[in-house]
């Protein structure tokens, strides 16, 4: 008995040394294993005097539980403290730190672009792309701008060495569009043009249109309004009036400047609409026989009408952004005033 005891006393003592797993599993051998002195102990109960057998069975039981206690708590405290250091190596993470994600948005003149495009493409029109360096012909020839012109003057133009041009508005797309489509015809062909202009808070060098013509037979100004007045309403969601004043354009004849109701404040008159109610938006007109003619129209069977919407103007507009230098800027801060909600 009193050996079995010092053996517990033995076990107890040993506990401070051992701190890893490979000692934990080196003393529990020693005294669980095989061999080990518990194992030992339970075996010589057969040279154990027989009224003395039981409480002798029950004493070596008692201390094989205690033993297996001992070693189970002290492999957790090793596994605690295994998981402490390994924590104090770790990088801190801040679990309750705000998760917020920095998500990008569309460009302001690529949302009135797309809403532009989806409209007219569901009103049946082709979407065509252009050139940004153009021909002389195509720019100003081909929409009835012949040199010396004193239309040209009104299109401060970046010329190329090589003859060509920055092109000064999506017109110049015209002529092309014609000749590879023919009669009818309904395209757009939005785009980014450039002028040689002086800044300020509604010129830029580089801005962006988008041309409109339809070609059929039998088309006249109340075709016009019809298409502008849809495509207004679609894109600001709401009823749009719009309202033609006589203009000027070489290539179109009768030209108008299309105004449109102001979706701010629905004509009453406010920031945007600078109080007046109407917004000018969109030159127009119904396409001169001769630029049809340069396009290969039959012009005793088509009639047509072109428009040149804005749509630097339209997404600023959209975007109540003050200054068109936001546009080709990257100041994000000034952007984010643009962002898709
Ligand atoms: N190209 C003209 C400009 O940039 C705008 C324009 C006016 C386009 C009348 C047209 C139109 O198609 O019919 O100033």
């Amino acid at each position: 008995m009193l050996k079995i005891e010092e053996l517990l006393t033995k076990f107890e003592n040993s506990l401070g040394t051992i701190e890893t797993d490979e000692q934990l599993n080196s003393v529990r051998q020693e005294y669980l294993g095989k061999s080990g002195h518990v194992t030992d102990a339970m075996k010589q109960i057969k040279d154990v005097p027989n009224d003395q057998k039981k409480a002798y069975g029950e004493a070596v039981n008692k201390i094989k539980v205690k033993i297996e206690e001992g070693l189970q708590g002290l492999k957790q405290k090793i596994q605690a403290k295994a998981l402490e250091k390994k924590l104090k190596n770790t990088p801190k993470v801040d679990l309750t730190i705000p998760y917020t994600k920095q998500v990008g948005s569309l460009h302001p003149i690529t949302i009135a672009e797309k809403k532009v495009v989806e409209v007219f493409r569901s009103m049946g029109f082709i979407v065509e792309d252009g050139y940004e360096v153009e021909t002389e012909y195509n720019n100003f020839e081909a929409v009835n701008v012949p040199k010396d012109h004193p239309a040209r003057d009104t299109q401060d133009t970046f010329w190329l060495n090589n003859g060509q041009v920055l092109r000064t508005h999506t017109s110049a797309n015209q002529n092309r569009v014609m000749k590879t489509y023919g009669a009818p015809l309904r395209a757009i062909f939005p785009g980014r043009c450039y002028r040689n202009e002086a800044l300020d808070a509604s010129h830029d060098t580089t801005f962006w249109q988008c041309e409109g013509m339809v070609i059929d037979e039998n088309i006249n100004v109340a075709n016009l309004i019809f298409f502008m007045k849809t495509m207004l309403t679609e894109v600001f969601g709401k009823e749009i009036e719009v309202r033609l004043r006589p203009g000027f354009f070489p290539f179109t004849e009768p030209s108008f400047e299309l105004d449109c109701s102001c979706p701010y404040c629905e004509g009453k008159g406010c920031k945007v609409c600078k109080q007046g109610g109407w917004i000018e938006l969109c030159p127009c007109g119904m396409i001169h026989p001769e630029v049809l003619k340069m396009g290969g129209i039959d012009t005793d069977k088509y009639q047509g009408f072109a428009f040149g919407l804005g749509l630097s103007r339209l997404a600023m507009m959209n975007k109540n952004i003050s200054t068109i230098r936001v546009m080709n800027g990257c100041k994000l801060k000034e952007l984010k005033q643009a962002k898709i909600k």
